[in-house]
This record gives structure tokens, sequence and C-alpha cells, in this order.
């Protein structure tokens, strides 16, 4: 069901469960030859601009990131006609410069999941596909990102190694230091395949990151615990800037 071009698709990561203000909404609940996407899809307008929104947890939260059907989820939207997607994924910062409330646009990723479904290429009629992926991300996305940030007055790191761990639990402090040391800047649990799927399906991806916390044993005082409550508050403050960030990228 392609339902004409959709200028954009926004997957919500952990705290974005929804897009506020999308003009003449509707829901659309999508299937997929890989089951069904994680919640329904919200079509809307933002002007004379279709935006496509999906809760990458489900609209409550519920599944996990080694739970969510990543293939459905980027596969509902292709078929729906979008062909620029930003994920926003809720991650913790280790480098110094990334700690709670950073916005941060990753410019590489290095994949640490395991067990996922995490290509299309293992069904009957799909191509056998070796994707390019020395660069994760769309350049000219993280390009329009940034300078939509830039327009809006909100600072956001340009650049940025993003380790994607397998979770659910957090890392321990060891596992952290060795992330470093492979030269992440950032952990978190949802950045693949999903970059790699849209790549597959020859979309424009880019990761839109929001630091939750500092990772494991990093910022200033490594040996506090990871406060979920801290958590939840870092990121309702942060991600309030991503809907004004989308709405400036698509305004141009
Ligand atoms: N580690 C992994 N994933 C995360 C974290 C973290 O510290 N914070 C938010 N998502």
């Amino acid at each position: 069901m392609n339902t004409g071009s959709i200028d954009l698709a926004v997957i919500g990561g952990t705290g974005v469960y929804a897009f506020p203000g999308l003009e003449q909404a509707r829901r659309i609940d999508a299937s997929t030859r890989w089951g069904a996407p994680s919640s329904v899809i919200v079509l809307g307008r933002v002007g004379d601009r279709r935006v496509a929104f999906l809760a990458r947890h489900g609209e409550g939260h519920t599944l996990a990131p080694h739970r969510i059907n990543y293939r459905a989820n980027i596969d509902a939207l292709h078929a729906l006609g979008a062909r620029r997607v930003v994920g926003i994924n809720a991650v913790g910062g280790i480098r110094a410069d990334m700690g709670p409330r950073v916005l941060v646009l990753p410019d590489q990723l290095i994949d640490y999941t395991s067990g996922r479904a995490s290509s299309f290429c293992d069904a009957d009629g799909e191509p056998v596909l070796h994707v390019e992926f020395g660069e994760p991300y769309s350049a000219l996305l993280r390009r329009d990102l940034l300078a939509a940030a830039r327009r809006s007055g909100i600072a956001m790191v340009d650049g940025g190694c993003y380790a994607v761990t397998q979770g659910p639990r957090l890392e321990t402090c060891a596992e952290i230091r060795r992330l470093r040391r492979d030269g992440c800047d950032l952990v978190g649990m949802t950045g693949m395949p999903e970059a790699a799927l849209a790549r597959e399906r020859g979309m424009d991806y880019a990761s839109l990151a929001v630091v939750a916390n500092w990772a494991a044993g990093c910022g200033p005082e490594p040996d506090a615990p990871v406060s979920l409550d801290a958590i939840k508050a870092h990121l309702a403050a942060a991600t309030v800037q991503v809907p004004v960030i989308v709405r400036e990228l698509l305004a141009r």
C-alpha cells in the first residue's frame, strides 16, 4: 500500500511515543510479510509535508529492544512510500561532551547485537544484497538535520560512534571501557539492525541520539549507579527538542 510520497518518517524511541501536532492524522494498521510493525503508523501533515510516525517500542513501550520487529517497521514505512527516515535513539553517553540531555547525530556505529533478524535477504523472492555500509548514515539527511538544528538554535553534536548493544540490561563498567577502547562515543540498544535495513531498502536514514544518562562508569560521578528516574527526566527534557528540529527540517 503505497499512499504516495511521504516526505519523512520518524521512528520514535524511548520517551518519544507520538509526534505532537500532526495535522489530518490518520492511524494505519500496517502488515508486512515480516509481521506487524511495533505500533500503528500515524500519517499526517506538517504544513504541506507528509510525515509518518512509528513508535519503535510500541505506543505503550511494551517491546524490549531485542523483541522489536525492525524488518516489519522499515518495510511498512517503505511500503507506505517513505524514503527518508529519522530514527530517534535514547543512548548512554561515553564521551566527555556527551552527557545527559545532549543531542548527537552519530556518523558511525559498531553493531554488538546478536540474534536479531537483521536483513531482508533471507526470504524467498528477496534479492541477495551486500549493501555498502561504510558510512551507515545518510550524509544528506545528516547535513539537513544539522542545519535544521542550527536554524532552530538547538545544540547538536556532529558525529560520534554509536555502539549498539543487545540489552535489555545496561552494560558493566568493563564493557563500557571496552566500547571506549573500540572507539565508541555512545551506547544504545536500538540503532541496529534498523540502519542496515533502511539501507537495504534504499532509504536515506539518520539516527538522532538523545543522551539519557552517563554510560556505566562514565561522567563526573563514575561510581554512581544509573538511575531510571533520572533517565526519564533527562529524556523528557531533551526529547521536546526533537519535533522542533523535525519541523524545521521539513520547512525547507
Ligand atoms: N546503555 C545502553 N542503552 C542505553 C543506555 C545505556 O547506558 N541509556 C539509554 N539507552
